[in-house]
């Protein structure tokens, strides 16, 4: 958890990746911004254009971008004028919760050269919640005997906000009996402590009703109240005491609802009911109230609702033991969350080629992302594609990859390419996710014409008539469209002397060769000629053979005697 890592295994293709990273490989620092929460959608943040030095112009040429590490579109990026806006109301309680300072970690992400910058954006407090007791009334049963100093610590108040917005005073009233002291708990909270100031007496005032009020430290200062009502008690003399002052116990986050994680129990010595216990939790937040009850007589603690391992790692639970008379004790309970491997990993594609020219090498194809939520070796990834493929993956940045092609590709051999990506965790059972990109290869001319012989030999018998077909000459263009469309054309002859147009045409289409009159073997013999074939790619490409023309004698002349 939390390094940054990036191992290269043999196999070339495949990488493994942990996700939840600390440490950045980017030299550059973070850009930093900060934006008070609830601001209006649309507020300005930054001028990224001016922040990277860049014009307005390049950022929107090279196709610049704002991708949060949880891929929430939390902020858009005008590229007319390179400024970086709000996109949704950000309130820092449900984003951050008590964690502080509240940044949200963003990338700017350029094209062409692919460039990437590390970003934050810190989200300020506003005063926007109240203090809150959770609890309308707060009774504490209090023996007549407790001396003065006696303190009476009230936990179950909270303020959603932080820092000087959070809890600050308290103060009650009527005071007779006591005043508020603020206890430091440790954890930044302070919670208002009752300290008896004059001693109570059962028999001449067995109640008091109080009004406890909480402020924060917000400006203007927001306020909140209970009554709280003590019961003065007669005396018992001997506490509850538990069996351990510290229960441990490790859950698996996939327990179910309503099982009892553990058993508390505790003792007390008195009879009747100033022996009889309580249980019941003490210091509770809400998130304890939430996912955890006790029974008040067994002391099971069983689970109110689902564990995240992801949410929260483990509760520190502080328990009660009460008895009739009012007596108590205190023992924590510290509850482990075990992780378990819920979640697959998630791809996301940044961006995508879906065609690429078959003469291109090192092409991008795709720019994505992938995160997994879990941790330790459920959180880390594997991310691989099929390994006959001349495409490789590369890590660039944090989490994110590039798909590009390895070699200059070849159509005429493959013109398709699905490409699976496959992540997959190292949990057990192991969870993967797939996705699959298709690839078209473009045609380019790279093949001349080729003919189906190497040369040509036709024949024509003397005194044909004329328009005669004697033949066809065909050749092939193994590349696509018009880069393999062939048009057929005669080449002038070597022999000055022969007026071939006269004699043959061809057409250009088809590649049949025709006679133009009628031929005398007696005059010629035989012939050659050139033809040529042409494709129409840009630029075009063109192949030439050999055509032989023998004229076939006919019995056309009469005997005649030489002497
Ligand atoms: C690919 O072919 C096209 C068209 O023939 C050419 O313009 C381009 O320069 C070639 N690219 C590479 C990388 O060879
Ligand atoms: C790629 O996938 C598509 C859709 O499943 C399929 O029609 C096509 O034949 C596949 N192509 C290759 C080269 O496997």
């Amino acid at each position: 958890m939390g390094t940054g890592r990036v191992l290269i295994l043999q196999k070339r293709q495949v990488l493994v990746f942990s996700i939840l990273l600390g440490l950045s490989r980017a030299s550059t620092e973070s850009l930093r911004y900060s934006v008070a929460e609830e601001t209006e959608i649309g507020s300005f943040v930054a001028n990224l254009a001016r922040d990277l030095g860049l014009g307005v112009a390049e950022l929107s040429s090279r196709e610049a971008r704002v991708v949060s590490d949880d891929n929430k579109k939390r902020l858009l990026l005008n590229v007319l004028t390179g400024d970086v806006l709000l996109h949704e109301r950000l309130d820092r309680e449900e984003l951050c919760g008590s964690t502080q300072p509240c940044v949200l970690p963003f990338q700017v992400v350029l094209e062409n050269p692919l460039q990437f910058y590390r970003a934050e954006l810190h989200v300020r407090d506003i005063n926007d919640h109240s203090p809150t007791f959770l609890d309308k009334e707060i009774t504490i049963k209090i023996p007549e005997s407790a001396t003065v100093g006696a303190t009476f610590l009230i936990d179950n108040v909270q303020d959603l906000d932080i820092g000087s917005n959070s809890l600050r005073d308290y103060s009650i009233s009527p005071s007779h009996h006591f005043y508020v002291k603020i206890h430091d708990s440790g954890d930044g909270k302070l919670y208002p402590e009752l300290v008896l100031d004059r001693a109570l007496d059962h028999e001449e005032e067995s109640e008091l009703r109080l009004t406890l009020t909480a402020s924060d430290g917000g400006s203007p200062p927001r306020s909140g109240t209970t009554l709280i009502l003590i019961k003065v008690l007669d005396i018992n003399d001997n506490a509850p005491e538990f069996d351990q002052s510290l229960y441990e116990v490790q859950v698996p986050e996939d327990r179910l609802i309503g099982s009892t994680i553990i058993a508390i129990s505790a003792k007390d010595l008195d009879t009747g009911n100033y022996g009889k216990i309580s249980y019941s939790f003490l210091h509770a937040s809400e998130d304890i109230r939430k996912t955890f009850e006790i029974n008040p007589t067994s002391g099971n603690v069983n689970l109110r609702s689902l564990l995240d391992f992801e949410v929260i790692q483990s509760y520190s639970v502080n328990i009660q033991a009460t008895d009739g008379g009012g007596l108590s004790a205190k023992c924590t309970l510290l509850v482990k969350v075990l992780d378990i491997n819920d979640n697959a990993p998630e791809v996301t594609i940044s961006s995508i080629t879906k065609t690429i020219p078959e003469n291109a090498s090192e092409t991008l194809v795709a720019l994505f992302s992938v995160r997994d939520q879990d941790s330790g070796d459920n959180g880390r990834v594997l991310c691989s594609i099929q390994d006959d493929l001349p495409f490789l993956l590369k890590p660039t940045f944090k989490n994110f990859f590039t798909l590009l092609s390895e070699k200059a590709l070849d159509r005429e051999s493959r013109a398709e390419y699905n490409i699976t990506i496959s992540v997959s965790d190292m949990g057990s059972p192991r969870l993967t996710t797939q996705h699959t990109i298709a690839v078209q290869v473009s045609d380019i001319n790279d093949n001349a014409p080729a003919f189906t012989q190497s040369s040509y030999t036709l024949s024509v018998r003397e005194n044909n008539s004329p328009a005669l077909l004697i033949g066809s000459i065909r050749a092939t263009d193994s590349d696509s469209g018009s880069n393999a469309h062939i048009t057929y054309s005669l080449l002038p002859p070597h022999d000055q002397q022969l007026d071939l147009a006269s004699l043959i045409s061809i057409n250009a289409e088809n590649g049949q060769l025709f006679s133009l009159r009628a031929l005398d073997y007696e005059a010629l013999q035989s012939f050659e000629f050139l033809v040529a074939a042409t494709d129409q790619g840009s630029p075009a490409l063109s192949s030439q053979v050999l055509v032989r023309m023998l004229v076939l004698d006919d019995n056309d002349n009469a005997p005649f005697v030489l002497y």
